[in-house]
């Protein structure tokens, strides 16, 4: 008896459920729906399997998607996503659709409301304090800072150099981890002379148990996580991570009050010039309103978003970018001799103003950044029906994902020859690219990234650093579309760690 009574609660549960999905059900069966659904988990089965295999999935329903003419939708249990590739629908779903996937709330329980992963109530004062701290005029104070920690990862590759393939990335994530902890909490962190820094170590163990959570569905509840090794793993990591950020802040309040240059209001009327070469921290007290401004924990959260958003995004792009240089020879002597036309032979530090002499290197790490896009989609939820231009209807409840990697590698866009290497197609007489949605490895509109400047200064400093000193050498292709196995770490990944050999161009003094 309490069993019939059981299955009948379940399933007048069940058609209410549906009933109240009604609209969600509908439009869900206007658009194309790719190939292998199940009845109740949808594509789940396609995310069961390793990082790279997760990759490869998204990447296969992209390539669904361009072929569908932009758009497909998917089941994961009962949510619904859309996946767009279409840059013309895209630019209204960046526009429009502005809070962050549920996905999210994962990373936050770690780093709290900062610009990135905040909810858009709170993320729209956040992002206006933020703004002027990345106007150029600041940003382009920190390639100093580029330039010494590159010289410096140039000079510890020298031991790794002439002896076979080895993995670049301890050295491209300290590389960005210094330059950022300097220029956003004005902290020489030294992890390129320690690689087992805590502040870093912990730092990407925090991020790959953040992905876990995101793709193992049973360490998703709250509950079910503290059962598991992983929630001992993050509460000790957030300790070390916090504990050494509140030092940081309790020791920059102290030292603003020791010069008096606490500023008991905002200060609205700011004049960049007297903010140049100041840290993200110091701005961000100043531009919030100084001691009215943010609390300590507003603060950390801001910084610690910097530092998160800054330092993998940048190395997996230098990353890529060698390993692209190092499969194509001739693109990387054509830079090599760029590099040897702005500093001859002289061994003079890297200077803003060289960064706009190196016209091919900005084309190489463009096309790089087209092929392999650091952070190759973006997933955002939809609160209200949203009509796209192309006449689908994303209802409210969906989630949409923007496939910047399809995006990047359209035909209908970049030509028959979308999938191949060639950074001369960003030559300005080449380049006509109507929407600026077809190419954005920073995403676009309202919520894009606000460090592209400055992640495009760090990338072109670092690589220059590695090319002007080594010749890089890896598996050369021998056609035009380079291959490259990745994984989705959060960011977007080579599989192999970024194995090259360097062979020294000459003999950097330690
Ligand atoms: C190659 C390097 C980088 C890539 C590919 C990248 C990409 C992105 C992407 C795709 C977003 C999400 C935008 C969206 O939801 O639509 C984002 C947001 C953001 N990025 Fe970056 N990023 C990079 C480097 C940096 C750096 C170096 C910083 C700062 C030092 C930074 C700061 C931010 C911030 C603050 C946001 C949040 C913007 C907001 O929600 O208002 N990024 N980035």
């Amino acid at each position: 008896m309490i069993l019939y009574l059981f299955v009948a609660v379940g399933l007048l549960w069940f058609v209410l459920f549906r009933l109240r999905r009604q609209r969600l059900y509908e439009l869900a069966n206007q658009a194309p729906r790719p190939e292998g659904e199940l009845p109740l988990i949808g594509l789940a089965h396609h995310f069961l399997g390793d990082t790279e295999g997760i990759m490869k999935s998204l990447q296969q329903l992209s390539y669904a998607s361009i072929k569908s003419g932009g758009i497909i939708r998917g089941w994961l249990g009962h949510i619904l996503y859309f996946l767009v590739v279409d840059p013309v629908d895209l630019e209204m779903v960046l526009k429009t659709c502005m809070e962050k996937d549920d996905l999210h709330r994962f990373i936050r329980h770690v780093i709290g409301n900062g610009g990135i992963f905040a909810p858009v109530s709170i993320w729209r004062r956040r992002r206006k304090i933020l703004l002027p701290a990345f106007s150029p005029k600041i940003v382009e104070t920190f390639v100093e800072v580029f330039s010494e920690q590159s010289e410096k990862m140039a000079k510890k590759l020298n031991v790794a150099a002439d002896s076979g393939q080895f993995s670049l990335w301890p050295f491209l994530s300290s590389y960005t981890l210094d330059s950022v902890c300097e220029t956003a909490m004005g902290v020489k962190m030294g992890a390129q002379e320690n690689s087992d820094l805590p502040f870093l170590t912990r730092m990407n163990t925090l991020l790959n148990v953040v992905c876990e959570r995101i793709f193992k569905l049973w360490l998703q509840p709250e509950w079910a996580f503290r059962v598991f090794p992983q929630y001992s793993v993050q509460k000790h990591c957030i300790d070390v991570l916090h504990g050494f950020t509140d030092d940081v802040i309790k020791r920059k309040r102290t030292e603003l009050k020791n010069e008096k240059q606490c500023q008991p209001e905002a200060d609205k009327n700011f004049d960049l010039e007297n903010y140049r070469r100041k840290s993200f921290l110091d701005l961000l007290i100043s531009f919030s309103g100084g001691e009215r401004g943010y609390t300590d924990v507003e603060l950390r959260e801001e910084v610690l978003t910097l530092t998160v958003a800054g330092t993998d995004t940048s190395a997996v792009a230098i990353g890529n970018t060698l390993k692209l240089l190092a499969k194509y020879p001739k693109f990387q002597e054509r830079l090599f001799a760029e590099i040897q036309e702005v500093f001859g032979d002289s061994d003079r530090p890297l200077v803003k103003e060289d960064l706009n002499n190196l016209k091919f290197l900005d084309r190489v790490v463009k096309e790089t950044l087209r092929l392999f896009p650091p952070v190759p989609f973006v997933i955002r939820k939809v609160l209200t029906d949203t009509k796209l231009p192309s006449g689908y209807i994303l209802p409210a409840g969906s989630g949409v994902v923007v496939s910047i990697w399809g995006v990047h590698r359209d035909p209908k866009y970049w030509g028959p020859d979308a999938e191949n290497f060639d950074p001369d197609r960003f030559l300005p007489e080449r380049y006509n690219i109507a929407n600026s949605c077809s190419f954005m490895p920073f995403s676009n509109g309202p919520r894009n990234c606000l460090g592209y400047q400055y992640a495009l200064m760090s990338i072109k400093t670092a690589v220059t650093g590695v090319v002007r000193n080594y010749r890089v050498i890896g598996e050369e292709e021998k056609t035009p579309t380079p291959h490259m196995r990745v994984k989705l770490d959060i960011m977007m990944k080579a599989v192999d760690g970024y194995q090259v050999a360097l062979e020294k161009r000459k003999n950097l003094v330690q």
